[in-house]
């Protein structure tokens, strides 16, 4: 037996982006951890805004709709529902804690208009800076709570289990020492994946640590295949990519080849605000023969007052998108699964929580309409605490927890090296898992994946990233059609009968990775 320090809580909620802190206001007695500072994560990196049915033309029905439509055929159309209904009254709960979103002259909310949505229904704040101040004003709505504990620069490991339920998590803290926050009910709202690929628009602290840990206590991973690629990064040689907001081609900005040929006008009847993997697939195939760019100057002298962050950004590579088409790359901006919640954040494992990206609701299916993320955050975050006050009645902290062996073998004060793995391992995922797919690609990056999992396994992060890259690649190699996000280049239709992926039990020994499905079908990886 190996004694930690332990620190005791209601609830631990891993993660303070939108949906983390959302989670902590509504239960409050609760410890927030972070792997990097309060509030760090892509939520503050948020540019185009929040999507909300609040406009005079506009009800909850129609953007559940718009929700379902683009969701390739397996959204979840009761969560649409839930989440579309609460969005108004969380846009007024964000303005009653002091977020100051963008209003005209009648001090109404100004809507932004994105590609799948059929009304003007995105609020936003100081034009595309909407991440920034949601993420102020939560922030400091609970550094007024003396009930909200953080624990900033804590990196969660893994989670602690106890007679079948999960009871807390083992963290590690700035100075490298073990800590077990025990709790009876533990929520994940650890973001998305984005460190997994190359080209990405996350910032670094996305690694996919909750989906593994997860993955790795059995808990049920719904859809892991979808990930969305946003059509419009800055095509530069930076890390992440700089995203340049959907808002600008809902205010006109238009996709153009080297020739000056607006080439989506062909493609789709809604030309450049298609559906998001519709208009990636296209800059992929087209940027195989030539650059292509993201043109705005339509957009005029008001460029930098309407968009001060993609101002900023052109300005850093001396490009002024008043005068310069801009070059744009695909690159990873979300993921669609996670970790299998209900509509009300409970996964499969009792004890366990899971809220934002890290989880999967079924809300977007196999693509994500633009703006709802930040929204299910909010409204996701707000009921597992509901769900959390409903269950854990009567439960007691537990004298022992379990923790995996592996997890209290890493080297955690002097970790080995990983960077050229981890850069092999997202060059692999961006080449062989992302925008197309197919079947050989697929085999070959699980082939490597292996081979990475013996070396990365000894890590905390890099075990976390090859673990959630074999689950990802695994689910989009069985698979054997394109729908949503995901595309192979060898079955690009549909299938007969649309259904969510489900994929349980992952777990790493020594360095072999077992997936199994639902019916308990074991594949090696
Ligand atoms: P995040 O905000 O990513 O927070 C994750 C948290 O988990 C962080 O605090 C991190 O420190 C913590 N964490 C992770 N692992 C660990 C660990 N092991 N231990 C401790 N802590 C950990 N969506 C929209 O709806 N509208 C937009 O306009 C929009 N624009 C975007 C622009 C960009 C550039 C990006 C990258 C994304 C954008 N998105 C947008 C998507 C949206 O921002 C995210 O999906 C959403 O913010 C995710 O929120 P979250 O709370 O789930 O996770
Ligand atoms: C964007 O502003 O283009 C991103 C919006 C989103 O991801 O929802």
């Amino acid at each position: 037996m190996i004694a930690v320090g332990a620190l005791h809580t209601s609830c631990v909620v891993v993660g303070s982006g939108i949906a983390g802190l959302s989670a902590a206001l509504a239960h409050g007695d609760c410890i927030v951890i972070s792997k990097s500072g309060l509030g760090e994560g892509s939520s503050r990196w948020a540019q185009g805004g929040i999507a909300a049915a609040i406009g005079d033309d506009d009800r909850p029905a129609l953007h559940a709709a718009d929700t379902d439509r683009v969701a390739g055929g397996i959204g979840n159309r009761e969560v649409a529902s839930i989440v579309t209904r609460a969005a108004p009254d969380r846009i007024r709960w964000l303005t009653s804690l002091g977020a100051d979103f963008d209003t005209g002259g009648d001090a109404r909310a100004l809507l932004g208009q994105e590609a799948g949505h059929s009304r003007r229904r995105i609020v936003h704040a100081r034009g595309d800076a909407t991440g920034a101040e949601v993420m102020r004003t939560l922030v400091r709505a609970v550094s007024e709570r003396p009930d909200i504990r953080r624990l900033d620069d804590t990196f969660v490991l893994d989670l602690l289990r106890h007679d079948g339920r999960v009871v807390g998590v083992l963290a590690c803290t700035g100075d490298g020492e073990r800590v077990a926050v025990v709790a009876p009910s533990v929520v994940l709202a650890t973001g998305g994946l984005g460190r997994l690929y190359e080209k990405t628009t996350n910032p670094p602290e996305v690694s996919a640590d909750g989906l593994a840990m997860a993955a790795r206590a059995g808990a049920v991973i719904r859809d892991p295949e979808f990930v969305q690629f946003h059509p419009t990064a800055l095509d530069a040689s930076a890390d992440p990519l700089p995203l340049l907001t959907e808002a600008l081609r809902g205010e006109g900005a238009r996709l153009i080849d080297e020739a000056g040929h607006r080439f989506m006008v062909g493609v789709h009847p809604d030309a450049e605000l298609a559906p998001r993997d519709v208009v990636a697939r296209e800059i992929w195939r087209r940027r195989l023969d030539g650059a292509v760019y993201l043109d705005a100057r339509m957009i005029g002298p008001e460029f930098p007052n309407r968009f001060p962050t993609v101002w900023r950004i052109a300005q850093g590579v001396g490009l002024d998108p008043r005068q310069d088409p801009l070059p744009v790359s695909p690159a990873q901006h979300y993921h669609m699964g996670g970790i299998a919640t209900d509509a009300a954040g409970r996964t499969s494992l009792a004890g366990l929580y899971a809220c934002g990206e890290a989880a999967s609701t079924g809300l977007h299916g196999a693509n994500r309409l633009a703006s709802n993320s930040l929204l299910e955050g909010l409204v996701l975050g707000r009921r597992v605490a509901d769900a959390i006050a409903a269950d854990i009645v009567g439960t007691r902290h537990p004298a022992v927890v379990e923790v995996p062996q592996e997890t209290l073998d890493l080297e955690l004060r002097d970790p080995p090296d990983i960077e050229h793995d981890v850069a092999e391992l997202r060059h692999l995922m961006w080449t062989k898992v992302g925008v197309m797919r197919d079947g050989p690609g697929l085999e070959q990056a699980t082939i490597r994946l292996g081979a990475l999992a013996c070396r990365l396994s000894g890590h905390p992060i890099g075990r976390n990233l090859v673990v959630a890259a074999q689950v990802v690649t695994r689910a989009a190699l069985d698979r054997e059609e394109s729908r949503g996000s995901h595309h192979r280049s060898d079955h690009p239709e549909p299938g007969p009968r649309p259904a969510s992926t489900f994929v349980r039990s992952a777990r790493l020994e020594s360095g072999v990775l077992e997936l199994q499905d639902r019916d308990s079908r074991v594949c090696l990886v």
